[in-house]
């Protein structure tokens, strides 16, 4: 049975102990919430594999909760890099470097590269802290899903399969962290996020995102399905005068009773007569040039289309720039699985 218990210091303590045994525990970040496992620990860390059905090439991240754990699992790191890494940990910024031999093979698939994050969140660093060693975390929803924002979408994905789940509240950032590649000169972004590449720019002044983002994958995770809702769904993009005429046709054009989940920006809203007699369930994102609101409600608004069990999704997109909701907008198309219309 899986118990959901909010984050106390008694809470703290038994999830630590269960995470010394080599049990997996839920808790939060600042990002998503995780799905944790003792990473020295190779046996606890094939239960994340097993309880979200990941593929075993895929990676995780390491958390710790001080620059000295750092030491420990990668290959001698320039005292100029950890400076920089200071600037944005704790904070969800993960980055890559050659493993030690600390690391267990099953947590970097096998790589000699090791992703490492020191999480901005109390519970999380009071945990890994309480454990003593760092916690192997994906996001805690199923492979495929879209990534849990509060403790209940956990329990929604891992129910029966983990012991425990810690719940902090809702996640205040909402989509994962921006991946770093240090292993490379100059550093490159694997996974667009929170940071975005200007944020990361003013301490690393060459850093750019990889080409491939745009192509073909080469963070292990960015080739796999993902952040996908149950219905399928098509993503319009373009100008605001734009798409709101091209959803408002595609929803008339939709056979009548089927129920069609609608994701808007506010202020956005499709025309009451077109809605009038069909079955819609309209959830608002937040003002569109709001990055921060569209990525803390996206995940969470995904999962509301699945427990209201729609038939379609249409989503309003935008161009994107070089800011969060650029990162927004890659996890919007993915759940979108590439479906996408681009209006003039
Ligand atoms: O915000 C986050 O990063 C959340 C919270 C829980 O910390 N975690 C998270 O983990 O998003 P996960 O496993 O869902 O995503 C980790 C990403 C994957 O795309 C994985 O392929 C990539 O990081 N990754 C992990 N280790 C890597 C490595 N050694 N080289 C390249 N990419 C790596
Ligand atoms: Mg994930």
């Amino acid at each position: 049975m899986t118990e959901m218990k909010e984050a106390s210091q008694a809470v703290l303590q038994e999830g630590a102990r269960l995470l010394r045994d080599g049990a997996l525990v839920a808790f939060p970040t600042e990002t998503v919430y995780g799905l944790g496992a003792d990473g020295l620990n190779p046996c606890a860390v094939q239960k994340i594999f097993e309880a979200k059905n990941r593929p075993a090439d895929n990676p995780l991240i390491l958390h710790i909760a001080d620059m000295a754990s750092l030491d420990l699992l990668v290959r001698k790191v320039d005292p100029k890099i950890k400076e920089k890494l200071q600037h944005f940990w704790p904070g969800p910024l993960t980055a890559i470097f050659k493993k030690s031999s600390a690391v267990p093979a099953i947590v970097t698939a096998g790589g000699n590269t090791v992703a490492i994050r020191m999480p901005k969140h109390e519970t999380a660093l009071s945990l890994i802290a309480e454990a003593g060693r760092p916690l192997a975390a994906p996001s805690a929803n199923k492979s495929g899903r879209p990534s849990p924002t509060r403790a209940s979408d956990v329990m929604e994905d891992m129910d029966g399969a983990i012991p425990l789940i810690i719940d902090a509240g809702e996640c205040s950032i909402g989509i994962e962290s921006t991946v770093l590649d240090l292993t490379v000169d100059p550093p490159c972004i694997l996974r667009p996020g929170y940071y975005t590449e200007s944020d990361l720019r003013q301490v690393f002044p060459d850093v750019y995102t990889d080409p491939v983002l745009k192509g073909i994958p080469k963070s292990p995770g960015q080739k796999y399905r993902h952040y996908a809702p149950k219905a399928p769904m098509t993503v319009f993009t373009g100008k605001k005068e734009a798409v709101k005429p091209a959803m408002e046709e595609a929803i008339q054009r939709e056979m009548p009773g089927r129920r069609i989940g609608l994701l808007v920006f506010s202020g956005e809203e499709p025309d009451r007569l077109v809605l009038s007699g069909r079955d819609i369930v309209l959830l608002v994102s937040g003002k569109r040039d709001n990055g921060r609101a569209l990525a803390r409600s996206l995940f969470a608004n995904l999962r509301e289309f699945d427990r209201r069990e729609v038939d379609v999704i249409f989503a309003a997109g935008y161009e994107e720039d070089d800011d969060l909701r650029a990162s927004v907008m890659n996890r919007v198309k993915k759940s979108a699985q590439g479906n996408l219309i681009n209006v003039k």
